[in-house]
């Protein structure tokens, strides 16, 4: 992560500088007449000579202008009126692009408030992120070098105080990007639970539960999963109790309700039996990233200390072929008691979010559940990797997800729920079967999950399509997105912080 400080407005003496320009300020905004006059006039004539006017998203890079500084970085913010967090969050990681080879950089943030400024930090935090751990030959010198930025801002406690919160986020981002981006060998089920484990310096509780326990519980349609793998699974619980009512006053006057987010985990999804084709089938390292959400979220949220009691539960395990794994046509008993038949082992995550749903209500009986994870090709087919496709049986819930995905750009589109989609998962010999035809496969896979639910307010995310990215974004370097962790980061400090 970055070193980020912030510092009153004065004029950098050397290294690089970054000029957040609104349009058609270009003259007037923050610094640029200081620069200009002490760079005898070099950067009105870059200006010029780029046609920079301060467009959203436009750079303006100017080469030892003068005045001992090594580079200036102009970006255009838009409009004045239209700037919002997101948009300073895009010129912060913009910036951090252009600065990758300065070891360190002072940004001038264009008159924006002291809360933008923060913003404007989080964004190029986000973007100069980087999974380099198994890259042992890479020269020094090939390495992106920024390391420090010092952010000007009108008042430097109230631009701290804003970055706090901000700066836990983008650990919780960080964290859940290393879980995915890790090689399925090195980031097995037990692996991932230690991960977690680790959290615990945080002031999260986190309990793991291993085959032996999940057997005992009766959780047949995780463990069928996990029965192919020479992995053990795990399921793991961590909770968060920030209310202000948890304390030991408020427990006294009985039980909080948590709220509760769970994740699926497969740490390598081969598809088991139903083995997939070979082609793309690294991709599939990536399939606990509803996990990794979760994970990263409630790093977040200890790290922020989030007034809230909030539980997240993910389940673990690895989807192989053997001789011991699942075979089509298996009914295995789930932990709610409902039978499955295991028409095609490669939907698996069903199976596995079944038993950690399940318990997850059972123990907590939380506020509401949301679940995340890469469930279905066919949401891919359905939104592309521009919106995850949510469901949801409780309008509220559903709204106030919508928003917190157009605030903070991990968006969201609802898909629906009913009878004649559910119906289609009728089994001739058990409860139910664990895969419908083609059509509909993204909301028959949701009918499913919620024959886990018994009712109680729930919405399920299916972030097939968001959880690696293959291309940049302006705060996203290409890979794993950590999708899923600001969005309900959002949604908790939007609606359930005492
Ligand atoms: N993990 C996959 C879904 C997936 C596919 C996520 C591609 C991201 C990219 C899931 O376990 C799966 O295999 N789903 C099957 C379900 C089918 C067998 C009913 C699918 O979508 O093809
Ligand atoms: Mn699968
Ligand atoms: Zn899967």
């Amino acid at each position: 992560m970055l070193d980020i400080s912030f510092a009153k407005s004065v004029l950098p003496q050397s290294g690089a500088v970054v000029l957040l320009v609104a349009e058609g300020e270009t003259a007037t905004a923050d610094m640029v007449a200081a620069l200009d006059s002490a760079t005898g006039g070099a950067i009105a004539r870059a200006f010029a000579a780029a046609e920079f006017t301060g467009k959203a998203g436009s750079t303006c890079v100017i080469l030892a202008p003068g005045a001992g500084l090594s580079r200036v970085v102009a970006v255009g913010l838009g409009t004045h009126d239209a700037i919002t967090h997101r948009t300073a969050e895009a010129a912060g990681g913009t910036a951090a692009a252009a600065l990758m080879r300065e070891t360190q950089a002072t940004i001038a943030a264009g008159g924006l408030s002291c809360e933008m400024a923060a913003a404007v930090a989080m964004g190029a935090c986000l973007k100069a992120y980087r999974f380099d751990r198994y890259r042992t030959t890479e020269k020094a010198e090939d390495k992106p070098r920024l390391t420090r930025l010092t952010v000007l801002a009108a008042d430097i406690a109230v631009a701290k105080s804003a970055w706090a919160p901000l700066k836990a986020t983008v650990d919780g981002v960080f964290l859940s990007r290393d879980l995915v981006s890790e090689p399925p060998n090195v980031l097995t089920p037990a692996e991932m639970a230690d991960r977690c484990k680790a959290l615990e310096s945080l002031g999260l509780k986190v309990e793991v539960f291993g085959p032996k326990e999940m057997t005992k519980l009766g959780f047949g349609a995780l463990m069928g999963v996990a029965a192919g793998s020479a992995c053990e699974p795990r399921m793991v619980v961590m909770s968060w109790h920030g209310a202000s009512g948890s304390t030991s006053k408020g427990k006294k006057s009985g039980k909080t309700q948590p709220i509760a987010f769970v994740g699926k985990g497969v740490t390598f999804d081969t598809g088991g039996i139903s083995i997939k084709p070979a082609g793309g089938m690294e991709d599939m390292k990536w399939d606990m990233a509803g996990a990794g959400t979760v994970v990263g979220l409630m790093a977040a949220l200890a790290g922020r200390k989030a007034k809230v009691d909030v539980v997240g539960l993910v389940g673990l395990v690895e989807n192989m072929p053997s001789g011991t794994a699942m075979r089509p046509g298996d009914v295995v008993t789930s932990y709610s008691g409902q039978t499955i038949e295991v028409l095609n082992t490669d939907a698996e995550g069903r199976l596995v979010l079944a038993d950690v749903l399940y318990y997850c209500q059972q123990r907590f009986d939380p506020k509401f559940m949301i679940d995340l994870a890469t469930l279905t090709g066919a949401m891919i087919v359905t939104l592309g990797h521009e919106y995850a496709g949510y469901f949801s049986n409780n309008d509220a819930l559903a709204a106030q997800l919508y928003a917190a995905g157009d605030e903070t750009g991990e968006k969201l589109w609802r898909m629906p729920l009913a009878d004649v989609y559910d119906k289609q998962l009728k089994s001739e010999i058990a409860d139910m079967k664990n895969i419908t035809g083609r059509p509909g496969s993204a909301i028959t896979a949701a009918q499913f999950i919620q024959r886990f639910v018994n009712g109680k307010t729930w919405a399920h995310l299916d972030i097939a399509g968001m959880a690696w990215s293959s291309k940049d974004t302006a705060t996203i370097p290409k890979g794993a997105t950590a999708y899923g962790v600001r969005l309900l980061d959002r949604l908790v400090s939007a609606h359930y912080e005492s």
